[in-house]
């Protein structure tokens, strides 16, 4: 995997870790950024076998993303902010459908794209001094990397559209309260035992299965899909693989189960 410049790319025990690393941009999201993750997503997708989550977060301890980069948005014309858009949505949807769990951790401010990323994740461990909010109204727009669509399903509509109307920012006590985040840390640090923890119980699951409860969560917000059908499907694969065969023995003989992803 070749250097990034605006990402920090680590692979750990067990799982990738991935820093945004601008931190005197409080981490905003440039177009550099945004293709070198979408590089290292897709080197991910190929490349997961043996790994059990992937952690997004941002380098140092005041900001995880605060947004797309405002300072790109002089000039941007109808026609440069579809690519804009598309470049996000490409990159966030990949996140949504990796096969192994992506977990935000969220380590200051999530702001408009900032929250958009950790709204594509699956999981969100946030630390006492995150702060959330879809600002985008503030400067005359909209969220434009998934936002109204991904905030919505979250948090219910009533909210999701307080949010966004009034670009308030939540801090991380009231984020867990809304069912935004799954979980709070104290500090960095924390976060970073809390994701190892999650993931820990990851590598005793099958990853066959893991892999199709995402496919099939997702599902349900995939309008041009019928989502019960995919579950049968999904199901399906999953009956045929020895990880399953390995499961049902391990509880008759009352043991463990040793899944090999096979
Ligand atoms: N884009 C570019 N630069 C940013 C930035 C952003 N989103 N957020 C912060 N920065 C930069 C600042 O310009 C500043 O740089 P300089 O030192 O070169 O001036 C540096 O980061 C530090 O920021 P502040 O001095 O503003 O720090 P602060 O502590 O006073 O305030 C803040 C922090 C409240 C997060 C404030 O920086 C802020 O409001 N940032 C913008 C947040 C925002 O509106 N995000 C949404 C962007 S639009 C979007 O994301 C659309 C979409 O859906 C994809």
């Amino acid at each position: 995997m070749k250097n990034f410049k605006n990402i920090i790319f680590d692979k750990r025990d067990n799982y990738y870790l991935i820093k945004v690393n601008r931190p005197k941009n409080l981490n905003a999201l440039n177009q550099d950024t945004i293709a070198e993750l979408k590089q290292s997503v897709d080197f991910i997708k190929t490349n997961y076998k043996g790994f059990f989550g992937v952690v997004i977060t941002g380098e140092g301890d005041k900001s995880f993303v605060a947004g797309a980069d405002i300072k790109e948005f002089t000039g941007l014309d109808k026609k440069a902010s579809l690519k804009f858009c598309k470049n996000g949505h490409e990159l966030f949807n990949s996140i949504e459908n990796m096969p192994i769990p992506v977990i935000a951790l969220v380590n200051g401010y999530a702001l408009g794209g900032g929250c958009e990323l950790a709204l594509s994740c699956h999981i969100r461990i946030a630390t006492k001094n995150a702060y959330f909010s879809q600002p985008e109204i503030n400067l005359g727009i909209i969220p434009g990397y998934g936002g109204t669509q991904r905030l919505t399903q979250i948090i219910g509509k009533s909210r999701a559209l307080e949010l966004m109307l009034t670009g308030e920012m939540i801090n991380s006590n009231k984020a867990l309260d809304y069912g935004l985040v799954n979980q709070l840390a104290n500090d960095n640090e924390d976060g970073l035992v809390k994701c190892e923890e999650f993931i820990k119980t990851l590598k005793r699951k099958a990853p066959i299965a893991i892999k199709n409860v995402i496919k099939s969560v997702n599902n349900f917000y995939d309008k041009s899909s019928n989502g019960f059908l995919e579950e049968i499907n999904s199901f399906s694969e999953c009956s045929s693989t020895s990880d399953f065969e390995e499961g049902v023995r391990a509880f008759i003989e009352k043991r463990c189960p040793d899944f090999k992803g096979e």
